[in-house]
Parts: structure tokens; sequence; C-alpha cells
């Protein structure tokens, strides 16, 4: 029998996860169904009622549904309950396992994809909204040393102060003058609206070389994907050796998923190569 699986978002016409997963399905040969279902914003908890009734294994979330699916798992991995979201439900007899794949995604994106070790890099993830929040556990555990900036620095501060780690800290972006990161990642959502994020620009590049927030190499990485950011332009013009968009995680989270569901680890390389053309 086929399983079945689906993600569930408002809007959700154009997700790329039905597309991603019968790509996975083909290549492993796992016998599943997945499709997109719009969800009412205030029917979520019925949406998910109607699926495990009908029998579906489990399920992808997205916006505006991550904390819904938070507050209806009866079960929470533990990086799911630091990024107080859910992005992949399980469903197995009375339990619904919550899990977060979206971190090991974008961890798996820059270490595996991008071949750049995070142990022990200097990192700034910028923002603090529900993707800063998805991310903050893989990247410590990967061995970042994380500085987390936001326009409103008290929900910096906030977020870095839920983990009991030295390696955390948060402010704002004025805070960051003078300081140079090996890895820059956007997860604010200022890209959707073309605004530019306060960076202090390197007064040296490119004449003199290095000296602003880039240092030496550095990746700088936007978790959207589809378009440049003005994050991006500003990474290219002021120093940033490499500069990549979110497609990759968004691929690496979902085999994240497939890989709790079924116990298969798919190939990404062919799927990311397939999506970008
Ligand atoms: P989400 O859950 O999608 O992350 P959110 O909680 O509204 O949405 O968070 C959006 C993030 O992008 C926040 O960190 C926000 O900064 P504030 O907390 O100060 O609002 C950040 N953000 C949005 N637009 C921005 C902009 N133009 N410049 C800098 N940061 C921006």
């Amino acid at each position: 029998m086929t399983d079945r699986y689906a993600v569930i978002g408002n809007p959700i016409a154009h997700s790329k996860s039905p597309q991603i997963h019968q790509m996975f399905a083909e290549q492993t040969g796992e016998d599943i169904r997945y499709e997109a279902i719009e969800s009412p914003p205030d029917g979520f908890a019925a949406t998910i009622e109607r699926l495990r009734e009908a029998g579906y294994k489990g399920c992808n979330v997205t916006v505006p549904f991550k904390f819904n699916a938070f507050k209806i798992a009866t079960e929470l991995s533990e990086r799911a309950r630091a990024a107080e979201a859910v992005n992949t439900l399980s469903f197995a007899g009375d339990t619904i396992l919550g899990d977060n794949t979206d971190g090991a995604g974008l961890v798996r994106d820059i270490e595996q994809n991008l071949g750049i070790s995070l142990q022990d890099k200097k990192v700034l993830l910028m923002g603090a909204g529900g993707a800063s929040y998805g991310v903050v556990l893989p990247l410590l555990t990967a061995g970042a040393a994380l500085s987390i900036a936001n326009r409103t620095p008290e929900r910096a501060v906030e977020l870095a102060k839920k983990f009991a780690s030295s390696s955390v800290r948060g402010g704002g972006y004025a805070d960051l003058t003078g300081s140079q990161f090996d890895v820059i990642i956007n997860a604010t959502s200022a890209g959707l609206t073309d605004s530019k994020i306060p960076l202090p620009a390197s007064p040296l590049f490119p004449k003199g070389g290095q000296g602003g927030i880039f240092a030496q190499g550095s990746l700088a990485y936007d978790m959207m994907y589809g378009r440049e950011t003005p994050f991006m332009a500003f990474a290219r013009a002021n120093g940033a050796a490499i500069v990549v968009d979110g497609l990759g995680m968004l691929i690496e989270q979902a085999a994240e998923a497939f890989y709790i569901w079924r116990g298969v680890r798919p190939e990404t390389a062919p799927v990311i190569a397939a999506l970008r053309a």
C-alpha cells in the first residue's frame, strides 16, 4: 500500500515539497504519495485530524502553522523543543511526533554541500523570528560560535538566553561594528520586502581587501531562495567569498523529513541540480 504524506500551509500552491519528495521517492524506490494541502487559517487541528483518520503517515508543516504543529504534537524532539516550532509530524497510533528539520537542513547544506565546517567558526545569525529559532540549536551543536543580531535587539538577547551556552550571544546591528564573521546567515524576512539590513559596510573593500564584517573566505547565506536579495547583493559588494540562497536548505530539510519517515537518506545533489535548472 502506498503511504501518504502532505505539506500543509497557507498559501501552499507554490510549494516545491511535492516535487522534491516525488524525486526522493523515485530515487530510493519508496512507495509514497505526497501532496500539498491548504489549511484554513483557523482549521489546522481539524486538517491534521482529517489526515490521521485517512491514514496518512505524516506531514510537513509550513507558514503559518509551525507553532500550531508544535502545540498539537504529543511528543517533541529536542531540536523541535528548542525551535518552539515543528515542520515535520509523524503519525503512529495516538502519537503525533513533532520534529524540526530546518536547522539540520541548513547545517547539512553548509557542511556537506558547500564543504564548510562550522566547528569553531564565527557565525552571525541575522533575525530573531521563527526562522532563527529553528536553527540556533543545530548551529551550536555543529560547534559554531554564534552571534545573533536583530533590528529589535531585545528579541535577539531573549533568543540567545534560551540556550545555556557561552557560545551564543544576542544584540543589535550597531554592536557588530568592528567584528568579522566566517559565516553570515540571513534569517530575517527583509528580503520579502526587498529591504536592506543595517549591516556595517566594509570601508576597505574592494580597494584594501578585507576589513569589513565578512572575514576572508567567508560565506554569506540567505535562507530565502529564488532570487537575489539585497543581503546577497550587499555580501557580494562587501567581500563575501561565497554567496548562496536557501534552495539547498529547503531540499536538505526535506531530505531529513524523508529520513525520519522512511529511514532512508535520499541523495540531495541531483535534486538540488534539477531544481536549480
Ligand atoms: P518569521 O517567524 O517568519 O521569522 P517574524 O517573527 O516576523 O517572522 O521575524 C521576522 C524577522 O525579520 C525579525 O527578526 C525581524 O526583525 P524585528 O524582530 O526587529 O521585527 C526581521 N526583519 C524584518 N524586516 C526587517 C528589515 N527590514 N530589516 C531588518 N530586519 C528585519
